[in-house]
């Protein structure tokens, strides 16, 4: 499909876009083994406002306030980046935040994401994390039962905002990316990613095979399997066909890789926040253990082992995340000396 013939929904201008491609030289040098190790700077996309969840927001924001919505529901872990967003995200449009957060921690450190959703307002309740899913979904019912009854109209946001609506976000940034390939050269390439609710993997795999890119898009999960990623793309992206019709019914091959998934959700290996520290000094990049540090760490790991040997560029996306280092801060404490 030839770009920007695509029909899109309506959408928000929250994100700033487009985002930078920065060749990482030193990097590349480092662990690249003669190829080109670039980062596509969503992390870039606003200050507070930041990361890859912004780009879905603008589309699930926009269908809130045409549809008379007047509080964002939604929830994550604690250090939810994408409940950091959609906190702040409803204070600029003027609407209420209610999320729910999923916690064993007692007290729990107001720090990173956290204090940010804190001083955006959002008002939140906490679950543990057993019977975390089962719980959430009937919690989910009773609240927007609750808010109507006080007068409030709730959209309900599921995880990470991966949904048919939220995969939008990355649809479009994919002719962001097209655009960066061809002002820079680019042939054989290949995009990475974390990939947590496969929001971001759906919109991208996606979006490669609407546009008819000839890269490939590779998921590094942060939680699960690569089984898990592969049907969850599929399914998001059937229920997103059928929603709408502009969307044409396109086989989609998605790639997940989960060698680097290391002790689980949110738990990173001493090697991650090495890695963390390192690409810091050598390139002024920050990345986050929860997502990108484990997910650049799984590049580099696929690179020894030759899994990227057909391309000569690798496109990383920095999907954001920083306010997530401050929760970290006792494990980053020996990567970097003090
Ligand atoms: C910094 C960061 N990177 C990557 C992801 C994964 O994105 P997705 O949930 O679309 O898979 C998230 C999701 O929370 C995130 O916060």
């Amino acid at each position: 499909m030839a770009l920007s013939l695509l029909n899109y929904p309506s959408r928000l201008d929250l994100a700033r876009t487009p985002t930078p491609l920065e060749l990482m030289p030193r990097a590349s040098e480092r662990w690249g083994l003669g190829k080109r190790i670039w980062i596509k700077r969503d992390d870039l996309t606003g200050a507070t406002l930041s990361g890859n969840k912004i780009r879905k927001l603008e589309f699930i924001a926009a269908y809130a306030l045409e549809n008379d919505y007047t509080i964002l529901i939604t929830c994550g872990g604690i250090q939810s980046n994408h409940c950091r967003a959609t906190a702040l995200v409803a204070a600029r449009l003027g609407l209420d935040c209610h999320l729910v957060l999923r916690s064993d921690d007692v007290p729990i450190a107001l720090t990173g994401n956290f204090l940010l959703d804190q001083l955006a307002g959002a008002s939140f309740e906490i679950l543990p994390t057993k019977g975390w899913g089962r719980n959430l979904s009937r919690r989910y019912v009773s609240l927007e039962a609750e808010f109507e009854a006080a007068g409030k109209k709730s959209l309900m946001i599921p995880t990470g905002g991966s949904d048919s609506l939220g995969v939008w976000g990355y649809i479009a940034a994919t002719e962001e990316l097209q655009c960066d390939l061809i002002e820079n050269g680019l042939g054989r390439v290949a995009i990475a990613l974390a990939t947590g609710s496969a929001g971001t993997q759906t919109g991208l795999t996606a979006g490669s095979a609407l546009f008819d890119l000839p890269i490939e898009v590779i998921g590094y999960a942060v939680c699960d399997d690569q089984h898990w990623f592969n049907a969850r793309v599929l399914s998001d992206w059937r229920e997103s066909v059928a929603r709408w019709q502009q969307l044409p019914d396109l086989p989609l091959t998605p790639i997940t890789r989960d060698h680097s998934v290391g002790p689980g959700y949110g738990q990173a290996t001493p090697a991650v926040y090495e890695l963390i520290a390192e690409l810091s000094r050598l390139e002024g990049v920050v990345l986050d253990p929860v997502y990108t540090g484990k997910a650049f760490k799984g590049v580099i790991e696929d690179i020894e082992r030759g899994f990227y040997d057909a391309v000569d560029d690798i496109v990383f996306i920095h999907t954001g995340g920083v306010f997530g280092i401050f929760a970290h801060s006792d494990s980053l404490s020996a990567a970097v000396g003090v």
